[in-house]
Formats: C-alpha cells, structure tokens, sequence
C-alpha cells in the first residue's frame, strides 16, 4: 500500500489594508499603466502597524482548520514556509503553534524565499510518507512590505502581504497516478545566482535590509526554468502537460505565467491567477491562490494541479498533486 499526502483543507489570509498602484504613482516616477503592463499588478495588500507573518499565518491556519473539520490537536506538525519570520528566532511556526493553542506535535520553519511553499509541501509529503507524521499544516505567509526599500520603484511596486495554508493527511493510495493527493516534488537551488534576488541584511549586518533584485534577469531565469520544474515533477509522476488541470503558478508576474503556461501548451483557461489582486506575496502566494480559487469553485476533487514558485537562491521547484 501507498501513503499518500492528501490535500482535506485550505485557507488563506490578507491584511485589510489594499493598496492600489495609483498610491505608488502619487510619490514615484511610475504609473498603473506601467505596473499593469510589465507585472499584471493592480493592488496588493499590506499589514498593519504591529501585524506579524505568525499573526496572518494563525488567521489562514484557523480557515484551513475549519475547511477540515479539525482542531488543532489533531495536527502532528506545522511547517511555515516564509522569509520574514517575526523574530531571527524561534521559528515563527512555533508562534504559530501556540496562537493555535496546540501543544503537541512539533513545528518549524522553511526558508527558500518565494519558492519556499513548494520545499514547505515536500516536507510535509516527505514526514507523511516517511510515518513521522499524519496531518501536516503547511502554511506560506510573509509581511514582505517590511523589506521594501520605498525609493526603489523597480521593487517596491510587485511585493504584497498575505499568508495561505493548507492541511494534508495521510491515506492510503494505490501508488499509480490516479491517487489523490501529493504525486511528485521537484526541488531544486543554485547558489550561484544569490546576488539576483536577495536582502541586503540580516544577522552578519545587525540590520533588517531591504530587498534587491535583478529584474529582468529573474525574469529569464524564471521563464525557462519553471517549465523545466513543471515537467520534472509531471514526469516523476508518470504524467504529461495534457493530464493537468490547473497549473496554480507563483504570482510574480502575469508575463512570466503566461510564458510558463505557454512552454507546457496550456491555454490561460487552465491556470489559476490572483497577482492582479495581491502582487507577489512570495511563500504565501500559492497556498493563497489555491485557497481562492477553491473559493471560486475552481479546483474540483480528483482534478490535477501543477504548483511552480522560483525565487531568491535561486530556488526553484514543482509539485503535482491530485486535489
Ligand atoms: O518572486 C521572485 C521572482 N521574481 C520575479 O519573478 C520578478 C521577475 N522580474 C519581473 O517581473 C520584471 O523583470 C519586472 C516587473 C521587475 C520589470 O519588468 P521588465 O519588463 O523586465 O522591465 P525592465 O526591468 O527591463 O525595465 C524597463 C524600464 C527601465 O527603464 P529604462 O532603463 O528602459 O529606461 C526601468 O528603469 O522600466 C523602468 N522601470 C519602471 N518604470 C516605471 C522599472 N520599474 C519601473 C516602475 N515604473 N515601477
């Protein structure tokens, strides 16, 4: 018998704050036009003064409880994938853990900037295969408006915040492609790309930092290589462009899920988009577009996903799933 990762609940969390691209315009060189053109951006959301990434991953965490039909007890582990934790440390999974008033289990952070979610589910999948754990809360959420540097226009306009999570549990599958659940991961990272995407901060500089990045060349990268990750998980799977039912994308950029989506012959019909709403939210933007686009009636039981991210590392991965 297989064990498979099940997906039983989702849910997801955005700050009440929206701020519209004509707030960027009214104090920087740039437009709506501009930003709608080359990102696809309209709005995104941004978390109040004193609002944490362990506040708006416990909000999206209760959602995905519910959407379950648990309690936290029930959960043997928390996985969080983010980037800006409240504090350098504990993990932020453990604040988590205890805004939810769960006290077994274990929980702990993942750190692989946006591509972060999809390390956080290979976790998860690998703990449930592994019987180290039978419910895992897989949780991205991230405050990425604390790392903007506001005189940037070339960064500060895509990034919002927001946190997205769901619950996976163990079931017996069949071990072919059929199964519900978590069928392949594909990760991957390469270290020589860092100075394209990454915070000028931390620990060694005794300061938080600001985000920087190399634009258009994480724009190359991405195009090309997650089609690449997108196929290496559907081929570990047994599986082929054609099976898939939604590719749900990392939101950075419309041009480069577009591009994406076109590299696998996939109509845009098939993909799930929310970056118009939220701007690039990092390790929380795929839990969130898969929370809403459930909410929309788009992902029906047994349907097959496709989830891609790449970002700071770089890191970049996929993972084919049957919801
Ligand atoms: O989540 C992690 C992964 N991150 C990403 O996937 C982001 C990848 N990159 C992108 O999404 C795109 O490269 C951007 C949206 C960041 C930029 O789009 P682009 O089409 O690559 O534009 P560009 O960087 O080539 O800039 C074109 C022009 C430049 O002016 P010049 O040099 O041609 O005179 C920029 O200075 O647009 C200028 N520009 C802006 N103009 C108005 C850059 N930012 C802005 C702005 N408003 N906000």
């Amino acid at each position: 018998m297989t064990t498979r990762a099940v997906v039983i609940g989702c849910g997801h969390y955005l700050p009440a704050r929206i701020v519209p691209n004509a707030e960027f315009a009214a104090r920087l060189d740039t437009s709506n036009e501009w930003i709608v053109a080359r990102s696809g951006i309209e709005r995104r959301h941004f978390a109040a003064e004193g609002e944490t990434t362990s506040d708006m991953a416990a909000a999206a965490a209760r959602m995905a409880l519910q959407d379950a039909g648990l309690v936290p007890d029930d959960l043997d582990a928390i996985i969080l994938a983010t980037s800006t934790a409240d504090l350098t440390f504990p993990a932020a999974a453990t604040m988590v853990q205890d805004k939810l008033g769960m006290t077994g289990g274990f929980a702990f952070d993942v750190q692989a900037v946006c591509a972060g979610f999809i390390f956080a589910l290979a976790q998860a999948n690998a703990l449930i295969i592994a019987g180290q754990a039978r419910r895992v809360l897989v949780i991205g959420a991230e405050t990425f408006s604390r790392l903007m540097d506001w005189d940037d226009r070339t960064t500060c306009v895509l990034f919002g915040d927001g946190a997205g999570a769901l619950v996976l549990e163990a079931q017996p599958g069949t071990g072919t492609s059929d199964d519900r659940g978590i069928l392949a991961c594909d990760l991957n990272s390469d270290g020589r790309h860092r100075a394209l995407l990454y915070v000028d901060g931390g620990v060694s500089t005794g300061t938080i930092g600001h985000l920087r990045m190399e634009g258009k060349e994480v724009f190359r990268h991405a195009v090309e290589k997650l089609a690449e990750t997108a196929m290496a998980a559907l081929d570990k799977a047994g599986l082929n462009p054609g099976d898939i039912d939604w590719i749900v994308p990392h939101q950075a950029n419309i041009r480069i899920i577009q591009g994406t989506a076109k590299k696998l012959n996939l109509p845009m019909d098939n993909v799930v988009v929310t970056v118009q709403d939220h701007g690039n939210t990092s390790a929380a933007s795929i839990p969130l577009a898969l929370s809403v686009a459930k909410a929309r009636g788009q992902l029906q039981p047994g349907q097959l996903i496709v989830t891609e991210a790449i970002g700071g590392g770089l890191a970049w991965g996929a993972v084919a799933l049957r919801w």
